[in-house]
């Protein structure tokens, strides 16, 4: 009898071993697209107050339709901010982590900035960031909000809406 608890003893300390000395291989997670087709939709956004479902002081400051542009297997979304030149920051988080947003067109007259980030899930909320220093006003903040987007209402190019399915994560 002892024997056998010797035995089974040696056996668990091998597959314990075995198991520290081969770690198992991290489950990569991948996100597919939905499949809407690549091209221009527009998307109804709005900014909430964080951590709330309140609209935030900052739709004031953007344009309510956002484009949806669909390139390469990649979607991005692109905002318009108004009164841009008190927009000094501004982060979405995409991937995970905060990111700032590339500026793809400006408008010195109109006061307004076109900026553009990807956004792998429009059917959840977004955390963002914005810094705003309006000196003028003396007004200097920092806020953190979440962008809301109304993924029941994208619209292609001739109006037609479009369906939005929550992107698929597989594990590989
Ligand atoms: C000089 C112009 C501005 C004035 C006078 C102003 C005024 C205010 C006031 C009074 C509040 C407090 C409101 C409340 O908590 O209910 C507030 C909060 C806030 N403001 Fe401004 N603001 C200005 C510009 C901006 C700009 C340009 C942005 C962003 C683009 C911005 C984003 C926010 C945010 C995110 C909050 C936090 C509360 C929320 O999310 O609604 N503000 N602002």
């Amino acid at each position: 009898m002892k024997q056998l608890v010797k035995i089974a003893l040696i056996i668990a300390l091998i597959f314990s071993a075995a198991s520290i000395a081969t770690p198992q291989a991290q489950a990569a997670t991948t996100t597919t697209l939905n499949a809407i087709k690549q091209g221009q939709y527009t998307v109804p956004i709005q900014f909430l107050t964080d951590g709330t479902s309140k609209s935030s002081v900052m739709n004031t400051y953007v344009n309510p339709t956002a484009k949806l542009v669909v390139k390469n297997g990649k979607q991005y979304v692109q905002i318009t901010l108004k009164n841009s030149d008190w927009i000094t920051g501004l982060k979405v988080n995409t991937n995970g982590k905060l990111t700032k947003p590339k500026t793809i067109s400006t408008n010195k007259k109109k006061k307004e900035k076109v900026v553009q980030f990807e956004a792998k899930d429009i059917t959840t909320k977004l955390n963002a960031w914005v810094k705003v220093d309006a000196a003028k006003y003396n007004y200097h903040h920092k806020y953190n909000v979440q962008i809301k987007f109304d993924s029941k209402n994208v619209k292609n190019k001739s109006g037609k809406k479009v369906t939005i399915k929550k992107p698929k994560t597989t594990k590989r």
